[in-house]
């Protein structure tokens, strides 16, 4: 049986950190609330002008290119995760194969939004592909640069303190030994409480989904509905968030969609060697690890040093757990991820 496995790893977080302190000079905030009610204590902007989401995820897919012992021509199909593109279309997916400098013409380019479910959907993706014999390399990238687009004023500070910028990547190539690759992939989503964590505008919408009432969404043409006079003035064009509820539903859904990879493959949350969930709060990592019974070295946590890097946050994590030898050949990998939409998802994989 064909499975596939992670070949090559590789992250990119740009150089310039943002401290909790540094926040404050634009908002009113401190560094002890973000501390205690995140774990964070700083995060890395892009380099305006200079570094985009997709220059970030070539950075991070270059390094997984060159550990994966391929070269770029190899790779066959190209997935790519974000929430804050480059462009609102053309997506990320062809602009990386460009910065890659890959010219043939033969591979494909998907991108998927999915925002913090991001990369264990693409991986799932990547998994059906390479399982049916379709792709042999496959390019998966999660990148973010929030910093583009947060809303820096006490206004957003509960959303705004909480990002960071960065891009994480993997190779996925089949694999026929026994005991190696991916072993289960999960997916979910419930859009009953999508505007909850979203950044609404510009779209299509028109209001429709709020209820044109209660949103006063002005009667405009056609045109205009993607780019409307109040728009400005509503900050629609900022992500907002209902921290709570996503607090709430994540502490529950983590665990539960955890469980069931682990029910489908007759594992233990024991068996566990290492668990990366997406680093969207050090206090719901926490409430999963005590949950599961996991011990602190079978949990990796670096949302203090970058804050939450939606689809990047995994693979950064990932790749850095690698990285300091605490993840190693035949060890059981746990992946699980929730977020806007809101989409949660989990991924076992034996290194
Ligand atoms: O990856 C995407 C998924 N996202 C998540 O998983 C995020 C889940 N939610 C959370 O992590 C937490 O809800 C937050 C960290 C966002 C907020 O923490 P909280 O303990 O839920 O705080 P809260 O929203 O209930 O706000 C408590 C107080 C409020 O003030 P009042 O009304 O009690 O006077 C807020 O206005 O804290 C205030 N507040 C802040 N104060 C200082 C909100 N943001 C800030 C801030 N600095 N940055």
């Amino acid at each position: 049986m064909i499975r596939s496995k992670i070949a090559g790893i590789g992250r990119y977080v740009p150089e310039q950190v943002v401290t909790n302190h540094d926040l404050t000079k634009l908002m009113d905030t401190s560094d002890e609330w973000i501390q205690e009610r995140t774990g964070i204590k700083e995060r890395r902007y892009a380099k305006k002008h200079e570094e985009t989401t997709t220059t970030m995820g070539t950075r991070a897919a270059e390094i997984a290119i060159e550990r994966a012992g391929i070269q770029k021509e190899d790779v066959d199909f190209i997935i790519f995760a974000t929430l804050s593109p480059d462009y609102y279309f053309p997506g990320c997916g062809v602009l990386l194969q460009r910065e890659l400098g890959i010219t043939k013409t033969e591979i494909g380019a998907l991108d998927i939004r999915n925002q913090c479910s991001g990369f264990i959907y693409g991986l799932s993706i990547a998994d059906q592909f390479i399982k049916t014999g379709i792709y042999k390399n496959i390019l998966l990238v999660g990148s973010e640069m929030h910093s583009m687009g947060l809303e820096f004023s006490t206004k957003g500070r509960n959303v705004t303190v909480i990002f960071g910028d960065g891009a994480g990547a993997v190779v996925l190539q089949p694999t026929e030994k026994e005991d190696q690759g991916i072993l289960t992939t999960h997916l979910h989503s419930d859009g009953t409480h999508a505007e909850q964590l979203a950044m609404i505008s510009p779209g299509s919408h028109g209001g429709y989904h709020l209820g044109k009432e209660n949103f006063g969404f002005p009667d405009v043409e056609y045109g205009e509905l993607f780019i409307y006079p109040n728009l400005i003035d509503n900050n629609s064009y900022y992500p907002n968030m209902d921290g709570q509820l996503v607090f709430k539903n994540a502490v529950q859904k983590f665990p539960e969609v955890i469980n069931e990879a682990l029910q489908k493959t007759g594992l233990q949350a024991s068996d566990i060697d290492m668990l990366v969930p997406h680093q969207a709060n050090l206090r719901i990592s926490q409430f999963i690890q005590g949950k599961l019974g996991l011990r602190d070295d079978q949990v990796w946590n670096n949302i203090q040093k970058y804050g939450n890097t939606t689809a990047a946050s995994i693979p950064i994590a990932l790749c850095e757990a690698w990285e300091a030898g605490k993840i190693k050949e035949g060890d059981l990998v746990c992946l699980a991820a929730f977020g806007s939409g809101f989409t949660w998802g989990s991924a076992l994989i034996r290194w």
